[in-house]
């Protein structure tokens, strides 16, 4: 499989699987399919609330760790501890190291109690309960103390608008430059500026969201539909590779075998038939799916 590399000098496989939004049970299942099909590179968080059954189906997969990249990310309630975050990650997915440890969302949360930990707290008014005395600079301080521990190979980010990212390594307290940024990115939400910056400053990009998500439209378009036919692969496969051919790493997320074996087939996607994938936003106008409100914070611009 394609690999990518990493700051660290670490290699990154270019598709992982992504397992948001697939309960205990089927991040179990996916990620025991996934590695048996030959994927070497699983994608959970700590607010999926999966880690445990990914950590297991991956001891039970009966890979050798070191081949396997695992990433895991911290949630915002825990900005200002990410090294017990960390810790508590380890402990639930059963592995000595993550290889990738990422900050989920630019956006420090105030958890006041243990439930509250892995959810997004909200104010009496519904807003968003944001940790306004604390910021991502001293979130990405704190993280970069973690790569002496060897708990996580490389550290980086999620959901960094360029601003965001340009705020962070202009930071005196930055000395590490994140490994990888990860964004959502499909053909009508190409992020140019971000992979330009990300590929400007050594910062690898990660696509999560690849196919569009729950519902996607993407599997309804007859753009892709025909497409599809021509080259004798799925919707899900076309978007993926136009997404490997545009040189990052993309994360389709699935909890259906068949589906999981298919997300893994690269192909030599013409030029032509990727300019038209390219081209769908000039008919449909840009479309963001993952888009939590966060208030008056800036995220997305
Ligand atoms: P399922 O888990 O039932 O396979 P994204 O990666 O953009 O978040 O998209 C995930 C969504 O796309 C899920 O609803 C997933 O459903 C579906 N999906 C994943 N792979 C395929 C595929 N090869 N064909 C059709 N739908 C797919």
């Amino acid at each position: 499989m394609a690999v990518l590399k990493l700051n660290t000098g670490a290699e990154i496989p270019q598709i992982g699987l992504g397992t948001w939004r697939s309960t205990s049970e089927e991040a179990y299942n996916a990620v025991k399919t996934a590695i048996a099909k030959g994927y070497k590179h699983i994608d959970t968080a700590a607010m999926y609330k999966n880690e445990a059954e990914v950590g297991r189906a991956i001891k039970d997969s009966g890979i050798p760790r070191e081949e396997l990249f695992v990433t895991t990310k911290l949630w915002g309630t825990s900005h200002r501890t990410p090294q017990t975050a960390l810790d508590t990650s380890l402990a639930k997915l059963g592995l000595d190291y993550v290889d990738l440890y990422l900050m989920h969302w630019p956006v420090p949360l105030v958890a006041e109690n243990e439930s509250e930990l892995l959810e997004i707290p909200t104010n009496p008014d519904g807003s968003r309960r944001i940790d306004n005395d604390w910021d991502f600079i001293k979130t990405w301080e704190l993280m970069q103390k973690i790569l002496a521990t060897g708990k996580a190979k490389a550290i980086g980010v999620s959901n960094f608008s360029v601003n965001n990212l340009k705020t962070l390594l202009l930071a005196n307290s930055t000395t590490v430059v994140p490994a990888a940024n990860q964004v959502e990115i499909h053909p009508l939400l190409p992020q140019n500026d971000i992979l330009e910056y990300c590929n400007k400053n050594g910062i690898v990009v990660e696509a999560y969201s690849p196919l569009g998500t729950v519902d996607s439209p993407y599997f309804k378009d007859e753009t892709l539909s025909a497409l599809a036919t021509k080259n004798g692969v799925s919707v899900a496969s076309l978007l993926i590779n136009w997404a490997l051919k545009r040189g990052y790493v993309v994360l389709p997320k699935s909890s259906n075998p068949k589906r999981i074996e298919d997300n893994l087939k690269e192909i030599d996607l013409s030029e032509e038939d990727f300019a038209k994938i390219t081209g769908l936003i000039d008919q449909f106008g840009e479309r963001r799916f993952v888009q939590p409100n966060w208030g008056s914070f800036p995220i997305f611009e």
